[in-house]
């Protein structure tokens, strides 16, 4: 894999109502083409060499829309597992999701659950959803998984080290976001994966998120592949990396 190509890409998929409501159509609309554009672009992050693809799908603070919008997300979300199993499966790509699953109506979070098994052995990308999903929420179920730990006495205060903290949130294998992408203009996180951002780059399109396209990947990535990533060193130390 080249360096120059994000290992995770997260994308904050936005813009779906403003891009219906230009066009004179219901919100709604603009969520179905997203997520046409779903289906295209995670074919493609896999094409070109992308290893974990993580789309914020709807987040916690979403549950406060409209009952008939939140409805025909779920909905949505259905179709897309039923539609879409197939071509995941035959692409080697491994679903998974991030977030508090509890909280989706029954007969979706079991279609997710049997999906993410049904693909579980695939070692291609893994598509990560993030549904009923907050950064916040994701540190705080963190925060209280340890402090029940300690309570019952299999965690002290000094196991707790960056290390150790990763190992808690939400899919622990999945690494650190190298790009963030965010649609609309908008240019905020909007608590998405909060921990694995730190040192992300960040990159803001105007497109809104159903316009968003292969081409527009591309120039993201070749964004990206321009940018130098210090982590806090500086140039030379990258540069030469034996002077660390
Ligand atoms: C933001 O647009 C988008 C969402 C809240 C949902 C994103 C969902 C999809 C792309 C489709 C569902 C995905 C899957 C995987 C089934 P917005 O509604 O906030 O747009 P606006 O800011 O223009 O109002």
């Amino acid at each position: 894999m080249p360096e120059s190509l994000p290992r995770h890409l997260a994308v904050i998929m936005d813009g779906n109502g403003r891009w219906a409501k230009k066009r004179g159509m219901p919100r709604v609309m603009g969520h179905r083409k997203g997520v046409e554009v779903v289906k295209d672009i995670a074919l493609y992050s896999a094409e070109v060499g992308i290893s974990y693809l993580s789309l914020f799908a709807f987040s916690m603070e979403n549950w406060k829309r409209p009952g008939d919008e939140v409805g025909f997300l779920m909905r949505l979300l259905d179709d897309y597992i039923e539609r879409e199993l197939e071509t995941i499966l035959s692409n080697n790509i491994r679903l998974t999701a991030s977030g508090r699953m509890a909280l989706l109506p029954e007969g979706t979070r079991k279609k997710l659950e049997a999906a993410i098994e049904r693909s579980s052995s695939n070692g291609g990308m893994v598509l990560n959803l993030a549904l009923s999903y907050g950064g916040r929420s994701e540190i705080i179920d963190v925060a209280r998984r340890m402090a029940e730990e300690a309570k019952n006495g299999t965690l002290q205060p000094e196991d707790i080290d960056e290390e150790f903290f990763k190992s808690y949130l939400y899919n622990p294998e999945i690494p650190d976001v190298d790009l963030l992408i965010r649609t609309s203009g908008e240019m905020r996180i909007s608590n998405f994966q909060l921990w694995r951002i730190a040192y992300s780059e960040l990159y803001f399109t105007d497109k809104y998120w159903p316009d968003f396209s292969r081409a527009d990947l591309d120039e993201a990535v070749q964004s990206f592949a321009g940018r130098e990533r210090r982590f806090g060193k500086t140039t030379d130390q990258i540069d030469s990396p034996k002077s660390d």
